[in-house]
């Protein structure tokens, strides 16, 4: 069943009901200012990081689901109701909310009021735009109130949840005007704001939540827009909110239109600490100037949809399958950007106040986007890199504010450093940019410990080198990939949380997983070394790349697919001589990725039994069979009920993993198929059951094992995105950079018989044409009609234009 319907023309998802499945979200913006909108108006602002610079409040773990927003609440002649359904929850004569790229568009229509809602955030500026249109299409005059209305955070959305003795009396709030200023904060810290304004006089309005709502008063129905008024209430501590009412006549057939904004402001530095308690209100009166009028909004409207052609103009293909044709042009791209805006830390399932970038999440996220905005890539890479240990290792995570690493988490995931060479190696690939090796950047964010990016590389490289196990093959730390698979926790009691002991434990667990990435990506670090004339250390990196691949065949191949660890006793994890937990998708992924068992026909076995043990209908699961008790030496992996998250669940993050292993071994069939198990518009005809929304990837699919099998949880934020994009753009279409030139190499199924592309790649348009010979047509790869050798497309610096037509066999 669907719930509404892709618009692929104007690049948008509309959703024909307010009652989704799951509150169906977007997000807005894409530098400094962000929100999260839900198809119902729910969600909320902050400026730069969700914990720390929160403007408005949400409320988690609520009833009715997707608590708080930016709401728009009209009374018309007693009747009360929200142009998104929600809070009121009033039925709407029509409804609809089209998600477009960095805006969506919500509209509800009630006895003959239509009130529309268009949400943005402009680019370069830290504010939200609603533009808000009232139409009257009666034959008769309307009167009515709109009421706007947002609840303030204060500031620290953790703070804000937990620190109430504190913060119910640090709200402060000025009105001038039609502008509501939210200062709480500004004694102390004297240096930010929010302002929230709309483009026209107001009849009223509040800013203290109790006046508003009702001391026992909920957002469903606040008091003061039943009564039909506004308290002009001036919060003292509380709770400050913004609520502006205005009293609204339309004659027949007539429409208004006004403007609200929420924005960010910063004091310019000199004014610090000079005026107490006096806000700089010029910050925002320059971007209130810019933004009031409909002309100006439509402009910025405009400005925002070129950015997102320009950025999605990068790859773009042109073929019959359709569904897969608009996840490849539009939303895979764009959740490969929020990715790359949010990391994990603000969605509808991560709350933004726990995790914020993650090291290897971030790497990773890099392969999805690095193609639109390279130079935002490497700033990343250099933010990320600075995060690193001297000795290789790295913080799980770091805070978007500051940069620094997270001391609560620190580090031991002993895959970290190898994704630093993946992300490394994939900007280089894209832009030809050697020079980034080169550029100075400190390890633990110490300047006095600054090395080249290449002595980075050098050594996250020497950090699985020097921490290999028993069987020579890497040893696991804390947790590899698979962040609950805990095999040093052992020393944990029932009963006690998950942490494992520290960063340098456990001598003996060893990943099979990390294997797999070390083979990978120490091969792309020894090929940076020797184009960048370090043959010496690309042939010992290479060494070391060949002795762990034998380790592999030696001891981390189980007969018919690949042993997934061993654990801190030595004993065998994803063998079929474990009792649960006999196969595990990650190895098998991982390793055939990395060129392992591909000659030794090893890689076939492993993905046919891939096949045979994990598919199901809605994705292949994790492992099987589930765990179905804990078992402390697992750890966290153990915790869930089978057939959720790492238990069985199928972690759509890894599916396409064996879409690319496929294609290596050509099997465009099956990859085709691994591909369009998890891909969203795919999977639109079953949003009853999927249940997130069909135009993103989901974290976790639940499993076979599970009851709710089938049910997605945790969408947009997730590694998925841009895995999946690599695996269909680079491996099925087979587009992808290499380090001389651009490869084409497709993979294709069946039923996709032909395309064209274009790939905008170092500067130079690719104009690609790719097909199945046909009535005995020889194979052939021309490059502007000359034939040439092998796949990869030489770059030659200057040249404008590629015609490349491949011709497969
Ligand atoms: C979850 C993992 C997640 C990790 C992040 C675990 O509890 O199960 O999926 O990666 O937390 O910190
Ligand atoms: C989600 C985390 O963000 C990611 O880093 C991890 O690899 C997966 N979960 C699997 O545990």
């Amino acid at each position: 069943m669907k719930y509404g319907y892709f618009d692929d023309q104007e690049k948008e998802y509309i959703i024909t009901t307010p009652d989704t499945p799951l509150p169906w979200i977007n997000y807005l913006g894409s530098e400094n200012f962000f929100s999260l909108m839900s198809n119902t108006g729910g969600g909320y602002s902050f400026y730069k990081d969700a914990k720390l610079l929160r403007l408005t409040r949400y409320r988690y773990n609520n009833v009715p689901l997707d608590s708080n927003g930016h709401y728009y609440y009209i009374n018309d002649n007693g009747t009360v109701w929200n142009p998104g359904w929600q809070p009121s929850q009033t039925p709407l004569d029509s409804y609809e909310c089209r998600h477009g790229l960095g805006y969506t568009c919500y509209s509800g229509t009630k006895n003959k009021v239509k009130a529309s809602v268009t949400a943005f955030v402009p680019l370069h500026d830290s504010c939200e735009i609603h533009k808000v249109t009232l139409e009257n299409a009666s034959d008769a005059p309307k009167d009515f109130s709109l009421y706007s209305y947002v609840e303030f955070c204060l500031w620290n959305a953790m703070d804000d949840m937990t620190n109430f003795q504190r913060n119910l009396s640090t709200g402060e709030i000025e009105v001038e005007g039609s502008v509501i200023y939210h200062k709480t904060e500004y004694r102390e810290r004297r240096n930010h704001y929010a302002y929230y304004a709309v483009n026209a006089e107001i009849d009223g309005f509040d800013t203290d939540r109790n006046t508003f709502v009702g001391t026992y008063g909920s957002n469903k129905e606040p008091v003061m827009v039943g009564k039909n008024s506004s308290g002009n209430s001036m919060a003292s501590g509380w709770s400050p909110i913004g609520s502006h009412r205005l009293s609204i006549h339309l004659e027949p057939g007539e429409a208004k239109e006004l403007i609200f904004v929420l924005g960010y402001a910063e004091n310019p530095d000199d004014k610090k600490w000079s005026a107490p308690n006096i806000i700089n209100k010029e910050p925002s009166k320059s971007v209130l100037d810019k933004y009031s009028t409909s002309a100006q909004v439509n402009e910025a409207i405009l400005s925002l949809k070129k950015h997102w052609e320009r950025l999605l103009s990068t790859y773009s293909v042109s073929m019959s399958d359709e569904k897969a044709a608009r996840m490849v042009n539009i939303w895979n791209q764009y959740q490969c950007m929020v990715t790359f805006n949010m990391s994990r830390s603000a969605s509808y399932y991560e709350s933004g106040t726990g995790r914020g970038m993650g090291f290897r999440d971030s790497c990773q996220d890099l392969l999805g986007f690095v193609h639109m905005i390279p130079e935002r890539a490497r700033e990343r890479i250099i933010d990320i890199a600075s995060t690193q240990f001297e000795d290789g290792s790295a913080y799980h995570q770091y805070q978007p504010l500051t940069k620094k690493g997270n001391l609560d988490i620190g580090s031991g995931f002993n895959d970290d450093p190898l994704w630093l060479i993946a992300g490394v190696s994939a900007y280089i690939r894209e832009t030809g940019d050697w020079d980034i090796l080169k550029e100075s950047v400190p390890f633990d964010n110490d300047e006095t410990k600054s090395q080249s990016l290449m002595e980075h590389l050098r050594r996250s490289f020497g950090f699985t080198k020097n921490n290999l196990g028993p069987h020579g093959l890497p040893l696991i730390g804390r947790a590899d990939w698979n962040d609950c698979l805990n095999l040093n926790c052992f020393s944990t009691e029932p009963g006690e949380s998950f942490q494992t002991t520290g960063p340098s434990e456990g001598p003996v667990a060893e990943s099979i997983m990390i294997a797999g990435m070390y083979v990978k990506y120490g091969k792309e670090y020894a090929t940076i070394c020797r184009m960048t004339g370090l043959e010496e250390e690309a042939l010992k990196a290479e060494e070391s790349v060949k002795e762990v691949y034998d380790a592999v065949l030696k001891s981390g191949w189980d007969g018919k697919w690949f042993l997934r660890a061993y654990d801190a006793f030595g004993e065998k994890v994803g063998s079929k001589e474990c009792e649960e937990g006999q196969i595990f998708i990650e190895p098998q992924g991982f390793c055939v990725m990395g060129g392992i068992g591909i000659s030794e026909g090893l890689a076939e076995k492993a993905l046919d039994s891939v096949k045979e043990h994990l598919d199901t209908p809605y994705g292949i699961v994790i492992l099987q069979p589930a765990y179905s008790t804990y078992q402390k030496h697992l750890g966290e992996i153990t915790s869930y009920p089978p057939g959720y998250k790492e238990n069985a669940g199928i972690f759509c993050h890894n599916n396409p993993w064996i879409t690319i292993a496929e294609t290596m071994i050509g099997r465009g069939n099956r990859a085709f198929e691994v591909y369009r198990r998890t891909c969203p518009a795919y999977i639109e005809e079953i949003s009853e059951i999927h249940k997130t929304e069909p135009y993103v990837y989901s974290q976790m699919i639940a499993g076979k094992d599970a009851k709710n099998f089938g049910e997605a949880k945790n969408s947009w934020l997730t590694g998925t995105a841009a895995w999946t994009f690599v695996s269909i753009s680079q491996y099925i279409l087979g587009i992808r950079p290499g380090f001389h030139g651009l490869i084409v190499d497709p993979c294709l199924p069946d039923s996709i018989e032909e395309f064209t592309a274009i790939r905008k790649f170092r500067g130079a348009d690719y104009h690609i044409q790719v097909r199945k010979s046909k009535h005995g047509e020889p194979k052939a790869f021309l490059v502007d009609g000359m034939s040439m050798e092998g796949n990869e497309v030489p770059f030659e610096e200057g040249k404008k234009e590629y015609h490349i037509t491949v011709v497969l066999p």
